[in-house]
């Protein structure tokens, strides 16, 4: 079944990379009285739904942050909670994911997870990584910095060992250590519930894209939401010059 919304075809051009930092899940559970984890609990509904229509779009990369490096400061409850809804997640969508030939990509340093999740994410990796329909990148225990610097460093190993050329170190030579290698950069990051900020997230692929704050908290964000910022990203693409 396609989601709700708009289709490929009511827009005059579509970002090819989206990437969505999923904030105020706990500004939500705050006013709605309830407890934080129901909060990240309800933001996974809206971000099954957005998987669905970024899938149904035809849109080839989407980029989600689901838990940066310095998530691990929160309350030991709220990490739990976080870490468990990675684990349902995966439980209860591989299948579809799979079946409608998305291939999932970790972005982050998978090695510092608790075992279940490691094994979950790269069981997830490996059962999808023939797919060729949409790319999901999904951001956990992952920093931008830390991604530059683990490119950055494996290029020097490569040097080390003779097998790299200094001089061939070139942008795309950087690209393609990174997690997203192979990947368009992003054209449109969306981030929710009115923050303007980056936060280490995809600080190289963010490079030239266009910035959308809807005010919504991450689990009042629907798919009509979205379509709106896809939207506003044709606008501003129209305006100048697009690619
Ligand atoms: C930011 O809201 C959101 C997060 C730190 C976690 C986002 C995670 C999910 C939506 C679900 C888990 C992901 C997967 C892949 C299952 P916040 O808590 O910082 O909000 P606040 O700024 O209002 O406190």
């Amino acid at each position: 079944m396609p989601t709700q919304g708009m289709t490929a075809a009511d827009f005059p051009v579509l970002p090819r990379h989206v990437g969505i930092i999923m904030d105020g899940n706990g500004r939500w559970a705050k006013k709605h009285k309830l407890a934080i984890a129901f909060g990240h609990r309800t933001g996974t509904e809206t971000l099954r739904e957005i998987i669905r229509h970024t899938d149904d779009l035809g849109i080839g990369s989407l980029s989600l942050y689901a838990f940066s490096t310095e998530n691990w400061r929160r309350s030991d409850d709220e990490v739990a909670a976080l870490m468990q809804l990675i684990l349902d997640f995966f439980a209860s969508e591989i299948d579809e994911l799979d079946e409608k030939h998305v291939r999932i990509t970790i972005l982050g340093d998978k090695d510092r997870l608790p075992q279940r999740q490691r094994d979950t994410l790269i069981e997830a990796e490996r059962r999808t990584g023939a797919n060729t329909g949409l790319r999901l990148n999904i951001a956990i225990n992952y920093g931008g910095r830390a991604e530059l610097v683990r490119a950055a460093r494996s290029l020097a190993e490569d040097a080390r060992a003779g097998n790299l050329d200094p001089d061939a170190i070139d942008e795309d030579a950087l690209a393609a250590r990174l997690y997203t290698a192979g990947q368009p950069d992003v054209d449109l990051l969306i981030r929710t519930s009115g923050e303007m900020r980056l936060s280490n997230f995809l600080l190289w692929q963010c490079a030239y894209a266009e910035f959308i704050f809807p005010e919504k908290l991450w689990p009042d964000f629907t798919v009509a939401d979205y379509d709106a910022a896809l939207q506003e990203f044709a606008r501003r693409s129209r305006r100048f010059g697009g690619r």
